[in-house]
């Protein structure tokens, strides 16, 4: 699907070529192509491109009528003034995939500037990976039917570039983030009748039979045995068994351990305190954070790095009211003996996480937990849906997620923990209850997290405003982000590092 050529974009005979162009001052720079330029210099004199980012415009050269091997279409793409970061090239990689969506375009091959002050592998795994996420559809369930439906999707990729063996180690990256993005965007998108916890479990075997991963699917009665309290609560009024999916991957050496927790609500109504109706729908992407752990086991699984462990953890269930549902007032014991009393059902992301963080701490012994939760429509009303929230024990784990997060564009903020937002959730029955008052939402959510995983260097990642209408970008499309994979991937990438 996308590779690296040294072909001349001269000779280039697919369908159509892309040149990515920088505009420098007023100017543009200059293209090695002459006859491209003299288009680009008329389309300028015309006032209808000036390179500003995000400025397109495609056009259909003469072909020599004797040699009919010549490129058909071109699309240039303004770059702007600034100097290139990484985003820059992932969202012209997005504008591309949605340009060529609207032609007939099959086979493209990109040009990217030469002069830009960025290695070229970073150049080359940014664009890499806006084009594939940017080409990313979910068709599964249209029966093809509808005329306004786009239906072009680029099959093959190929990008010029000089240093061939750098160039190719960017694409790799690019491609197992894409790739694994790709993937947990696809779970997401799958409806909660289709996508169930089993299907999680299947997942993990999956990725056990595919990759140099271990994989064990936890049923109920496993759960049960482990006095999992919170996950068997919350799965009391689904007709549908809760599955705890635990992959792993060991390098066989003594190096750090990191621990990936997400929650894997496949359909979150609130229980017995019911949501309302209005966008209920939207709550089987409640399961976001496992399908990005999961999705990031894959992209371990490919890569696989020496100088970490990485081991994710998915609690799987459906939050459902009924006649044996967990009610308001109801007390349960979460793995390892706290007490917890369930003032409100629809607060149910917390106790499934609960037993999954404390069992995976005692478990493995992880120099680091990470979970990542669709967890408080609080995170949605501070930060919109443009940032995830980030709360942590720990501040250099902190500051590596926010690292992590900026070279892939998908920013973090970071708020606070602390005795008073921890006392906000006493209880007179039980040592916690599940919710707070109205006040700091999605801290009192992280504050009650933070009681399950000890002393261990933990982060926890609301993504309940970003897993899903994210920041409108080239490469993000409408529905689920998948946000957080490439977070996670390149917290481990760097992790030795830093
Ligand atoms: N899954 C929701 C959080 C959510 C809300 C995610 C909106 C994405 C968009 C979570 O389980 C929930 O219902 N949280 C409650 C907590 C409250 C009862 C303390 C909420 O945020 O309203
Ligand atoms: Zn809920
Ligand atoms: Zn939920």
């Amino acid at each position: 699907m996308i590779k690296i050529v040294k072909t001349k974009p001269a000779e280039y005979t697919g369908d159509m070529l892309v040149y990515l162009v920088r505009q420098i001052k007023k100017t543009i720079s200059k293209c090695d192509n002459r006859s491209v330029q003299e288009m680009i210099d008329r389309a300028i004199e015309s006032g209808d491109f000036s390179g500003k980012e995000g400025q397109t415009f495609l056009y259909y050269p003469e072909v020599d009528p004797d040699n009919k091997k010549g490129v058909r279409r071109i699309l240039v793409i303004g770059m702007g003034k600034e100097d290139p970061d990484r985003e820059l090239f992932r969202k012209a990689g997005g504008t591309i995939a949605s340009t060529v969506k609207k032609t007939k375009a099959l086979n493209i091959m990109v040009v990217a500037p030469e002069t830009t002050g960025m290695a070229a592998d970073d150049i080359v795994e940014c664009l890499a990976e806006g084009v594939l996420l940017g080409n990313y559809q979910f068709k599964k369930y249209k029966t093809g039917n509808d005329p306004e439906d786009e239906d072009g999707c680029i099959k093959e990729v190929v990008i010029f570039a000089q240093d061939e063996a750098l160039a190719k180690k960017g694409m790799k990256r690019g491609r197992i983030a894409s790739d694994a993005v790709s993937v947990a965007r696809d779970m997401a998108n799958e409806p909660a009748n289709f996508w169930t916890p089993t299907d999680f479990g299947e997942f993990g075997k999956e990725l056990a039979r595919k990759y140099p991963l271990k994989v064990k699917v936890l049923g109920k009665s496993d759960i049960t045995k482990l006095k999992m309290g919170g996950l068997l609560a919350v799965n009391q009024g689904s007709a549908i068994p809760p599955t705890m999916t635990i992959v792993e991957y060991r390098t066989g050496k003594k190096v750090p351990k990191i621990l990936l927790v997400g929650k894997g609500l496949t359909f979150d109504s609130g229980g017995i305190s019911i949501k309302s109706g209005s966008g209920m729908h939207e709550m089987k992407y409640d399961m976001c954070g496992g399908a990005a752990v999961l999705a990031v086991m894959q992209a371990i699984g490919e890569e696989r790095p020496n100088h970490c462990d990485v081991i994710a953890i998915v609690p799987a269930t459906e939050n459902m009211p009924g006649p044996s549902a967990v009610k308001p007032g109801d007390v349960i014991t979460h793995y390892g003996g706290k007490t917890v009393e369930v003032i409100n059902t629809d607060a149910e992301g917390r106790l499934i996480l609960a037993d999954a963080l404390a069992y995976g701490v005692e478990k493995f012994k992880p120099d680091a937990v990470i979970d990542l939760a669709t967890l408080t429509g609080a995170v949605v009303v501070g930060l919109g849906h443009h940032r995830t929230g980030l709360m942590s024990t720990d501040d250099r784990l902190a500051e590596k997620l926010i690292a992590a997060g900026a070279r892939c564009g998908e920013p973090l903020w970071r708020l606070p923990l602390g005795p008073e937002y921890t006392k906000q959730l006493k209880s007179t029955v039980a040592d916690l209850k599940n919710i707070g008052n109205r006040t700091g939402g999605t801290i009192t959510a992280g504050a009650f997290l933070q009681e399950f995983v000890g002393d261990v260097p933990w982060a926890h990642l609301d993504i309940a405003g970003t897993a899903w209408d994210f920041t409108e970008k080239s490469y993000i499309p409408k529905g689920p982000s998948g946000v957080g994979v490439r977070t996670l991937l390149e917290l481990v990438r760097h992790w030795k590092r830093s």
